[in-house]
Protein backbone atom coordinates (compact mmCIF):
# COMPACT_ATOMS: atom_id res chain seq x y z
CA UNK A 1 0.00 0.00 0.00
CA UNK A 2 1.49 3.53 -1.14
CA UNK A 3 0.37 6.72 1.33
CA UNK A 4 0.67 9.90 0.47
CA UNK A 5 2.20 12.98 3.08
CA UNK A 6 0.47 15.59 1.53
CA UNK A 7 1.50 19.09 2.96
CA UNK A 8 -0.65 22.00 1.87
CA UNK A 9 1.37 24.98 2.61
CA UNK A 10 3.62 26.69 0.11
CA UNK A 11 4.55 29.99 2.24
CA UNK A 12 8.49 30.66 2.92
CA UNK A 13 9.28 29.47 6.39
CA UNK A 14 6.60 27.42 6.32
CA UNK A 15 5.64 25.30 9.32
CA UNK A 16 3.96 22.30 7.31
CA UNK A 17 7.17 21.02 5.91
CA UNK A 18 8.45 19.94 9.55
CA UNK A 19 5.29 18.35 10.39
CA UNK A 20 5.20 16.21 7.09
CA UNK A 21 8.88 15.46 7.36
CA UNK A 22 8.65 14.10 10.85
CA UNK A 23 5.01 12.71 9.99
CA UNK A 24 7.23 10.16 7.30
CA UNK A 25 10.06 9.69 9.49
CA UNK A 26 7.66 8.28 12.11
CA UNK A 27 5.79 6.19 9.63
CA UNK A 28 8.50 4.73 7.83
CA UNK A 29 10.00 3.71 11.72
CA UNK A 30 7.19 1.47 11.57
CA UNK A 31 8.51 -0.86 9.01
CA UNK A 32 5.24 -1.82 8.33
CA UNK A 33 5.53 -3.00 4.73
CA UNK A 34 3.84 0.02 3.38
CA UNK A 35 5.68 2.70 1.27
CA UNK A 36 5.13 6.54 2.63
CA UNK A 37 5.38 9.48 0.37
CA UNK A 38 5.72 13.09 0.68
CA UNK A 39 4.15 15.36 -1.43
CA UNK A 40 5.16 18.76 -1.58
CA UNK A 41 2.75 21.25 -3.95
CA UNK A 42 6.26 23.39 -4.10
CA UNK A 43 7.44 20.28 -6.50
CA UNK A 44 4.37 19.75 -8.73
CA UNK A 45 4.76 23.56 -10.83
CA UNK A 46 0.85 23.20 -10.54
CA UNK A 47 -1.16 25.68 -12.67
CA UNK A 48 -5.11 26.30 -11.15
CA UNK A 49 -6.32 25.86 -14.20
CA UNK A 50 -9.62 23.72 -15.52
CA UNK A 51 -10.60 23.29 -19.00
CA UNK A 52 -13.04 21.21 -17.64
CA UNK A 53 -14.27 20.67 -14.51
CA UNK A 54 -12.19 17.75 -13.01
CA UNK A 55 -15.47 15.16 -12.51
CA UNK A 56 -15.97 15.37 -16.25
CA UNK A 57 -12.23 14.34 -16.84
CA UNK A 58 -11.38 10.55 -17.51
CA UNK A 59 -8.32 8.23 -17.36
CA UNK A 60 -6.65 11.49 -16.08
CA UNK A 61 -7.07 13.40 -19.49
CA UNK A 62 -6.59 16.30 -18.14
CA UNK A 63 -5.82 19.40 -20.54
CA UNK A 64 -2.59 20.63 -18.92
CA UNK A 65 0.34 18.67 -19.10
CA UNK A 66 1.16 19.79 -15.52
CA UNK A 67 -2.18 18.53 -14.68
CA UNK A 68 -1.33 14.77 -15.93
CA UNK A 69 1.50 14.54 -13.91
CA UNK A 70 -0.27 15.54 -10.49
CA UNK A 71 -3.17 13.36 -11.83
CA UNK A 72 -0.33 10.95 -12.15
CA UNK A 73 1.27 10.97 -8.91
CA UNK A 74 -2.06 10.81 -6.48
CA UNK A 75 -3.69 8.28 -8.14
CA UNK A 76 -0.76 6.09 -7.76
CA UNK A 77 -1.66 6.44 -3.84
CA UNK A 78 -3.90 4.00 -1.81
CA UNK A 79 -4.62 6.82 1.20
CA UNK A 80 -3.51 10.21 1.76
CA UNK A 81 -2.70 11.98 5.00
CA UNK A 82 -3.78 15.96 4.71
CA UNK A 83 -1.02 18.22 6.94
CA UNK A 84 -3.54 21.54 7.49
CA UNK A 85 -2.93 25.01 8.55
CA UNK A 86 -5.65 26.60 8.99
CA UNK A 87 -5.57 30.44 7.17
CA UNK A 88 -8.61 32.55 8.40
CA UNK A 89 -10.71 30.06 9.44
CA UNK A 90 -10.03 27.38 6.78
CA UNK A 91 -7.62 25.61 4.81
CA UNK A 92 -4.98 27.18 2.31
CA UNK A 93 -5.92 28.01 -0.94
CA UNK A 94 -2.85 26.58 -2.95
CA UNK A 95 -3.83 23.28 -1.04
CA UNK A 96 -7.48 23.29 -1.89
CA UNK A 97 -6.84 24.47 -5.88
CA UNK A 98 -4.18 21.74 -5.54
CA UNK A 99 -7.15 19.39 -4.58
CA UNK A 100 -9.49 20.87 -7.06
CA UNK A 101 -7.59 20.31 -9.80
CA UNK A 102 -8.60 16.33 -9.72
CA UNK A 103 -11.52 14.41 -8.71
CA UNK A 104 -11.41 10.69 -9.93
CA UNK A 105 -8.09 10.31 -8.53
CA UNK A 106 -9.29 11.17 -5.00
CA UNK A 107 -12.54 9.43 -5.14
CA UNK A 108 -13.47 6.58 -3.13
CA UNK A 109 -9.74 6.69 -0.88
CA UNK A 110 -9.43 6.91 2.62
CA UNK A 111 -7.92 10.36 3.65
CA UNK A 112 -6.90 11.53 7.58
CA UNK A 113 -5.87 14.76 8.67
CA UNK A 114 -2.99 16.06 10.71
CA UNK A 115 -4.24 19.94 11.86
CA UNK A 116 -2.08 22.66 13.48
CA UNK A 117 -2.60 25.87 14.31
CA UNK A 118 -3.74 27.30 17.38
CA UNK A 119 -6.71 25.16 17.92
CA UNK A 120 -5.38 22.80 15.85
CA UNK A 121 -6.60 24.19 12.57
CA UNK A 122 -10.04 22.39 13.63
CA UNK A 123 -11.85 25.17 11.69
CA UNK A 124 -10.17 24.30 8.54
CA UNK A 125 -10.83 20.22 8.90
CA UNK A 126 -14.11 20.78 9.59
CA UNK A 127 -14.07 22.40 6.18
CA UNK A 128 -12.33 19.60 4.46
CA UNK A 129 -14.57 17.10 5.82
CA UNK A 130 -17.08 18.77 3.64
CA UNK A 131 -14.78 18.69 0.45
CA UNK A 132 -13.69 15.32 1.19
CA UNK A 133 -16.69 13.76 1.37
CA UNK A 134 -18.66 15.88 -1.60
CA UNK A 135 -15.49 14.14 -3.66
CA UNK A 136 -16.42 10.69 -2.38
CA UNK A 137 -13.32 10.41 -0.28
CA UNK A 138 -13.70 7.96 3.02
CA UNK A 139 -12.63 10.50 6.26
CA UNK A 140 -11.06 8.08 9.36
CA UNK A 141 -11.82 8.97 12.40
CA UNK A 142 -8.19 9.12 13.54
CA UNK A 143 -7.11 12.73 13.24
CA UNK A 144 -3.54 15.05 14.66
CA UNK A 145 -4.14 18.08 16.69
CA UNK A 146 -1.22 19.67 16.77
CA UNK A 147 -1.89 23.54 19.24
CA UNK A 148 0.77 26.05 19.08
CA UNK A 149 0.31 26.06 22.91
CA UNK A 150 0.81 22.64 23.81
CA UNK A 151 2.73 21.40 20.91
CA UNK A 152 5.22 24.15 19.76
CA UNK A 153 6.87 25.35 23.13
CA UNK A 154 9.28 28.04 21.98
CA UNK A 155 7.82 28.07 18.73
CA UNK A 156 9.59 24.70 17.89
CA UNK A 157 7.49 21.88 16.60
CA UNK A 158 7.53 19.34 19.28
CA UNK A 159 5.31 16.39 18.49
CA UNK A 160 5.72 13.99 21.60
CA UNK A 161 4.60 10.52 23.00
CA UNK A 162 0.68 12.07 21.52
CA UNK A 163 2.25 12.90 18.14
CA UNK A 164 3.67 9.68 17.40
CA UNK A 165 0.25 8.18 18.95
CA UNK A 166 -1.36 9.68 16.59
CA UNK A 167 0.42 9.58 13.81
CA UNK A 168 0.10 5.56 14.00
CA UNK A 169 -3.29 5.68 14.86
CA UNK A 170 -4.30 7.60 11.29
CA UNK A 171 -1.60 4.81 9.54
CA UNK A 172 -3.77 1.65 11.03
CA UNK A 173 -7.05 3.08 10.35
CA UNK A 174 -5.88 4.29 6.67
CA UNK A 175 -4.30 0.95 6.04
CA UNK A 176 -8.01 -0.42 7.10
CA UNK A 177 -9.87 1.30 5.62
CA UNK A 178 -7.80 0.96 2.12
CA UNK A 179 -7.94 -2.59 2.27
CA UNK A 180 -11.77 -2.47 2.60
CA UNK A 181 -12.28 -0.17 -0.03
CA UNK A 182 -9.75 -2.67 -1.95
CA UNK A 183 -12.34 -5.72 -1.19
CA UNK A 184 -15.16 -3.39 -2.35
CA UNK A 185 -13.79 -2.95 -5.66
CA UNK A 186 -13.04 -6.19 -6.19
CA UNK A 187 -16.68 -7.18 -5.56
C1 LIG B 1 -2.85 34.10 5.94
C2 LIG B 1 -2.78 33.47 7.31
C3 LIG B 1 -3.93 33.31 8.04
C4 LIG B 1 -3.91 32.65 9.28
N1 LIG B 1 -5.08 32.39 9.92
C5 LIG B 1 -5.06 31.56 11.01
C6 LIG B 1 -6.28 31.07 11.57
O1 LIG B 1 -7.37 31.37 11.12
N2 LIG B 1 -6.20 30.24 12.64
C7 LIG B 1 -4.98 29.84 13.17
O2 LIG B 1 -4.95 29.06 14.11
N3 LIG B 1 -3.81 30.30 12.65
C8 LIG B 1 -3.83 31.14 11.59
N4 LIG B 1 -2.65 31.58 11.04
C9 LIG B 1 -1.39 31.23 11.71
C10 LIG B 1 -0.93 29.87 11.21
O3 LIG B 1 -1.52 28.86 11.98
C11 LIG B 1 0.60 29.78 11.33
O4 LIG B 1 1.20 30.85 10.61
C12 LIG B 1 1.10 28.45 10.79
O5 LIG B 1 2.50 28.36 10.96
C13 LIG B 1 0.75 28.30 9.32
O6 LIG B 1 1.24 27.12 8.78
P1 LIG B 1 2.48 27.15 7.76
O7 LIG B 1 3.64 27.79 8.50
O8 LIG B 1 2.73 25.73 7.44
O9 LIG B 1 2.05 27.98 6.58
C14 LIG B 1 -2.67 32.22 9.81
C15 LIG B 1 -1.49 32.44 9.07
C16 LIG B 1 -1.55 33.02 7.82
C17 LIG B 1 -0.28 33.15 7.01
Amino acid sequence: MKIAVFVGSIREGRTGITIGQWAIEQLEARNDGHTYQLVDILEQNLRPNTALPPRMVENGNYAEPTTRAWAELIDGFDAYIFVTPEYNASMPGPMKDAYDLLYAEWTGKPVGFIGYGSDAARTAISHWNDVVTRVGMTLIPAQAEFTFQDHFPDFVFTPGEQGATWINAIADELIDAADRAAVEVEA
